[in-house]
């Protein structure tokens, strides 16, 4: 995001300083603020200096870094010279319409948000900011919290607009690792981790929500070992039907059933010196579980009708979207296998809590589908990456691929709208516990937070109940009777 070189003494700006121990005192209290936080410049444009004061005044309180300009011919040399996040500009600038000004911002500077100050009442001069390429109004008198209001959200759809075009450059680079892309912190865990364990030939087990990109840590594990030049062999233990398992991973010979009518060289043996991927471990049978331990145990297999036994030299790698420890607890998966398989464990974090991966992702998936169907699709609208950041996104990075393949192909502009996402996408009810708008009336209740809070904790602790309440710091009863009471719909 790039961080505007404003000074922060925003009263070096104003030409003519009526007092100079306040603009001082103000600038030092906006120096502090900006360590904090990122600074947050606001140009005014006004004709009526004691305006611009207060304005000032009040939102250098809330730690905006305000210069200002007292007509439009000054705001646009100043623009020209300095970037400012936000603009601030009455619709009546002496003999000048502030309208002009602001179409000009909107046509040069299409990143910068307009706020247009309009008289009370005078929905028509609104309309017309709007139409001209306001971001949004606010009418007079001023209030000064509905104006920081304003301005906030609007700061917030300029970070996004930043955002956006950042992505729309450097998709590439050190968001990569193999065929991986992300930028989160907890995806950068699993990279650091990718690569700890890829030269090594311990057995790692990839677990995570469906989607979440198991099969391409697999192969980045594969990729990024000493083996990357020998086979990565594939298997997908829930499509192969039990009985054809066995010949599958071990091999079989001639005659050895109905249908053997030649011998084949088994799984195992293709993939030595390399990889063997299993994938979706947790359909696996015990029986198969029980014949697997001990090919693994002895690094030999002996195909399935046969006497010889042969040796292999593979490195495994499996994954399941099944929760193994719960399975075993039941009964269905064995855990002496599971020992031998998860010698290293890499957990895939789901995509609604890898923040702007969910951007950098839909940002990469639209110039692969622009590459290969020559559409001409650019990016994104900051409102429909709002939508996408809201939604929870079950299918993972599947569904988000999915959803934007979809959207480029029904769109028929070069950014997609919030109109070519999905229904459910668009209509998605955030459970986030942010508030979203600014009007009194779309407040929760504080027990409808609570709902939220409680949801997204569970979503968080993945349904585990007995975390959950303790992180609430309520007992596990009364935790259930809120669950119960949520299920009603109350
Ligand atoms: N970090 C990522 N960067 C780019 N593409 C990704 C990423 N993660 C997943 N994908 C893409 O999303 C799709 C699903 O990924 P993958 O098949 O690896 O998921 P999975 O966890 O194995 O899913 P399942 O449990 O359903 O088998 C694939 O098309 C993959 O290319
Ligand atoms: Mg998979």
């Amino acid at each position: 995001m790039s961080e505007p070189s404003i000074p922060t003494d925003a009263g070096s700006k104003r030409p003519d300083l009526r007092d100079e121990t306040k603009s001082r005192m103000s600038g030092g209290s906006d120096r502090d603020a900006s360590t904090k936080r990122r600074t947050r410049s606001v140009l005014v444009v006004d004709d009526d200096r004691e305006m611009c004061l207060l304005i000032h005044d009040a939102m250098s309180r809330r730690s905006y870094d305000i210069a200002w300009e007292l007509d439009a011919a000054a705001a646009r040399t100043t623009l020209e010279s300095q970037p400012f996040d936000v603009v601030v500009t009455d619709i009546k600038l002496g003999k000048v319409n502030g309208l002009a000004l602001c179409k000009h911002i909107a046509e040069s500077t299409p990143d910068v948000p307009v706020i247009v100050i309009t008289a009370f009442g005078s929905m028509k001069t609104a309309v017309a900011a709007i139409r001209a390429g306001a971001y949004d109004f606010i009418t007079k008198p001023i209030d000064m919290d509905a104006l920081a209001l304003t301005l906030d959200r609007a700061m917030r759809y300029r970070e996004l607009q930043d955002e956006v075009t950042r992505l729309r450059r450097q998709v590439t680079g050190a968001s990569r690792f193999d065929e991986l892309i992300a930028e989160s912190l907890a995806m950068k865990k699993i990279y650091e981790m990718i690569r700890q364990v890829a030269d090594l030939d311990t057995s790692v087990l990839v677990t995570g929500e469906s989607g979440t990109g198991k099969e391409l840590v697999a192969r980045a594990l594969h990729n990024a070992g000493s083996r990357k030049d020998r086979p990565f062999v594939a298997i997908n233990c829930a499509a192969v039907p039990p009985s054809l398992l066995e010949s599958e991973l071990f091999g079989h010979v001639r005659g050895a059933f109905t249908d053997a009518k030649t011998s084949r060289t088994g799984l195992f043996v293709q993939a030595d010196k390399g990889t063997l991927f299993l994938d979706e471990i947790g359909e696996m049978s015990p029986e198969m579980q029980v014949k697997l331990l001990r090919v693994l145990q002895e690094r030999k297999v002996r195909p399935v009708g046969g006497t010889n036994e042969v040796e292999f030299d593979v490195r495994m790698i499996s994954a399941t979207n099944r929760d193994l420890e719960t399975e075993i607890a039941e009964g269905n998966f064995r855990e002496d296998f599971y020992y031998r398989i998860n010698v290293v464990q890499i957990h895939l974090p789901p995509l609604r809590s890898r923040g702007n991966d969910i951007l950098l992702l839909a940002q990469h998936f639209i110039d692969n589908t622009r590459a290969r169907t020559g559409k001409n699709v650019e990016g994104i609208t900051v409102e429909a990456a709002q939508k996408l950041l809201d939604y929870d996104w079950p299918g993972n990075v599947r569904e988000l691929e999915n959803c934007i393949e979809r959207a480029v192909a029904l769109t028929k502009f070069e950014k997609l709208v919030v109109g070519d996402l999905p229904e459910k996408v668009r209509d998605y009810e955030s459970t986030k516990l942010v508030i979203g708008g600014d009007d009194p009336e779309q407040f929760p209740t504080l027990e409808e937070l609570e709902r939220r809070y409680i949801r997204r904790v569970l979503e968080a602790t993945r349904g585990n109940k007995a975390q959950t309440a303790r992180i609430l710091g309520m007992g596990r009863r009364t935790l259930y009777r809120w669950l119960e009471r949520m299920d009603d719909g109350s």
